[in-house]
Order: structure tokens, then C-alpha cells, then sequence
């Protein structure tokens, strides 16, 4: 029976009632936040296209990760800015490389916190890829060997989890591995499955100084054309043995967490990236938009996609905004 018995404006009349039947809410549980760290003592160096977030020294990173845990963010991610970078991004895997060093001080200061190690090459190369290089091209197995080095010492140093990034074939099934010969069965695997090669990560390769110095990515990321392809990564990171399966960039494929969701019923992770953050801060300082209605419209849409987790630059503000009781 249509109109006039029914009318669906009688719940949305007052805000208890439009509360009592909201289908999905974006909870501080649900975000986990990413930290750039580097070289240095009490270094806070801004990320110019990332207004809000900065460069930190191990220090200053261990201060903010105190307030993460305290505002209820469960977890953080971490990514490296080493001191010197080289062909083989041996900096990634060093036992005292600048990501391991901050796991160890994280975990000492804020044990409660869940400290998850993105493990991947780039941010440690000379040439800004994600892999070793032979004639031009990211060499997929060898790389295989440096990314299990990489997830191990960051296992080592007391990382909870890691989530290798760098979208090479096999990565997850050698990690999970490497993991497994060791005493490291417990430490789960959150694989960026379906990482396309996307222009939203600007702003992030300018944090990370890991533009590629030549080419691009798109020999190992995928096209953003593609959402078959994508069941099908997250298929083989599932087959190989990843606990989470990641979808990233978030916005502009909220119909790829829907299926990936949908398709397998896993934990899913959003990656809300850094050019998503940049777009909505560059006009909300313009006075364009309401930033803060913004950040949590778009964040409650990537959950009612289906992703039970996001990362997000956002996180801070969201936790101190949802603290005050504000909701979309
Ligand atoms: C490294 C990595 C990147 C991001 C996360 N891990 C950059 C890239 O692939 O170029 C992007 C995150 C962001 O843009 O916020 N492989
Ligand atoms: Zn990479």
C-alpha cells in the first residue's frame, strides 16, 4: 500500500527518531590512522598538500600515537621516511630502520594500541618503486624475498599486524610464510588486494618523497576500469592467506567494497587516501563546503559500502568530533 497510508518522512521527523533507524554508523572503533615517520628528534615537518599532517620523528610519533589511543582509535598504520634510500630499499628490512625503531618505542609507550606495519619498498628505493628493478621493470619475484624481510622485521619489532601494498603477485602466500616458519603464526595479514593505480596518492608520495623516477605503476596496480579483476585479487590474497582484504582508494570505488564485501563476507578495510583527504581540506579551507559534514558523510558511505574498517588521515577529527556526540 502506497501513499497516503505510507510516508516515509514519519521517522525522519526528530533526530532520536532518525538515530533509532540509521542502517549504518561510522564508530571510532572502526578507524585506523596512518602516520608518516622519519629521521630526527622532535620533528613535526608539515606535509604541505596534507594541511593537518605531519612528518614525525619517532618521538613526536610515539606523543601522537598517546593521543590516538586516548581519543579510542584503535590502531595506527605506520610508514617510513628512511634517512637514505637505495636500489634494493634495504632501509624496509633493516632491524634498526626507521619504521622498525618506531614499532619498538609505539608498543613500549601505548602497548594497547594496534600498531600495523605497511610493508612495501617504495618509500625506500632510489628509483620510487615498489620492487626491484630489472630492465625498467619491477622484477616480481625477487621482490618477493625483500617484502617477507620487511613484514618479518617489522613482526619482529612488535608490529600487531602488517599489510604489504605494493601489489606484487604471491606477496600475501610468501608473507604468510615467512610468518608461519617463525613464532609469528599469531600475527595476522591485512593485504591491499585491490590497490589500483590511482592519481589520488599525490599527496602521499609527496609525504613520502616516493614519486617513481621513472614509469609508473601501472605494470603492478590496477586499472581503474577493472572490478572483476579486483574479486579476483582479493580471491587469491584470501586463497593465500590475508585475514583483511583492502579496497583503495575508498571514494571513487565504494561500488568495488560493495562487491568485494558482498562476494567473499570478510573483514574489508577502506583506504580514505591522501588525495581524498587533500580534496576535502583544500575546500573546506576555501569555505566551499562544511568540511566537518564532509569528512563524515563520506566516511559513513565507505562503511555503508561494506567496509568494516577505514584508514583515514580524518581520524583524529572524527574521534574528537563523534566524542562530542555529533553525528551526520
Ligand atoms: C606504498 C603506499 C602508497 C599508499 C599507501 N601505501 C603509495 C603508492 O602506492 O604510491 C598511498 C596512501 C595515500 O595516498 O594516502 N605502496
Ligand atoms: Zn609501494
Amino acid at each position: 500500500m502506497a501513499f497516503p497510508v505510507h510516508r516515509l518522512r514519519r521517522l525522519r521527523r526528530t533526530e532520536r527518531l532518525r538515530s533509532m533507524v540509521g542502517e549504518t554508523r561510522l564508530s571510532v572503533d572502526d578507524l585506523i590512522y596512518p602516520l608518516f615517520i622519519c629521521p630526527g628528534e622532535g620533528v613535526r615537518s608539515p606535509v604541505d598538500s596534507m594541511p593537518g599532517v605531519d612528518r614525525l620523528s619517532v618521538d613526536q610519533g610515539v606523543e601522537v600515537c598517546r593521543e590516538v589511543s586516548d581519543l579510542g582509535i584503535p590502531a595506527v598504520m605506520l610508514f617510513g621516511i628512511p634517512e637514505s634510500k637505495d636500489a634494493y630499499g634495504s632501509g624496509a628490512y633493516a632491524d634498526d630502520g626507521i619504521v622498525q625503531r618506531a614499532i619498538r618505542a609505539i608498543k613500549q609507550a601505548t602497548p594497547e594500541l594496534t600498531v600495523i606495519g605497511d610493508v612495501c619498498l617504495c618509500e625506500y628505493t632510489d628509483h620510487g618503486h615498489c620492487g626491484v628493478i630489472k630492465e625498467d621493470d619491477v622484477e616480481n619475484d625477487a621482490t618477493l624475498r625483500l617484502l617477507v624481510r620487511t613484514a618479518l622485521s617489522q613482526a619482529e619489532a612488535g608490529a600487531d599486524m602488517v599489510a604489504p601494498s605494493d601489489m606484487m603477485d604471491g606477496r600475501v602466500g610468501a608473507i604468510r610464510e615467512g610468518l608461519d616458519s617463525g613464532q609469528l603464526k599469531h600475527i595476522p595479514i591485512m593485504a591491499y588486494s585491490a590497490k589500483y593505480a590511482s592519481a589520488y596518492y599525490g599527496p602521499f608520495r609527496d609525504a613520502a618523497d616516493s614519486v617513481p623516477q621513472f614509469g609508473d605503476r601501472r605494470s603492478y596496480q590496477m586499472d581503474p576500469a577493472n572490478s572483476n579483476e579486483a574479486l579476483r585479487e582479493v580471491e587469491l590474497d584470501l586463497e593465500e592467506g590475508a585475514d583483511i582484504v583492502m579496497v583503495k582508494p575508498a571514494l571513487a570505488y565504494l561500488d568495488v567494497i560493495h562487491r568485494v564485501k558482498s562476494t567473499f563476507e570478510v573483514p574489508v578495510a577502506a583506504y580514505n587516501v591522501s588525495g581524498e583527504y587533500a580534496m576535502i581540506k583544500a575546500a573546506g579551507q576555501m569555505g566551499w563546503i562544511d568540511e566537518e559534514r564532509i569528512v563524515l558523510e563520506s566516511l559513513t558511505a565507505i562503511k555503508r559500502a561494506g567496509a568494516d574498517m577505514i584508514l583515514t588521515y580524518f581520524a583524529r577529527d572524527v574521534a574528537r568530533g563523534l566524542q562530542i556526540g555529533k553525528s551526520v
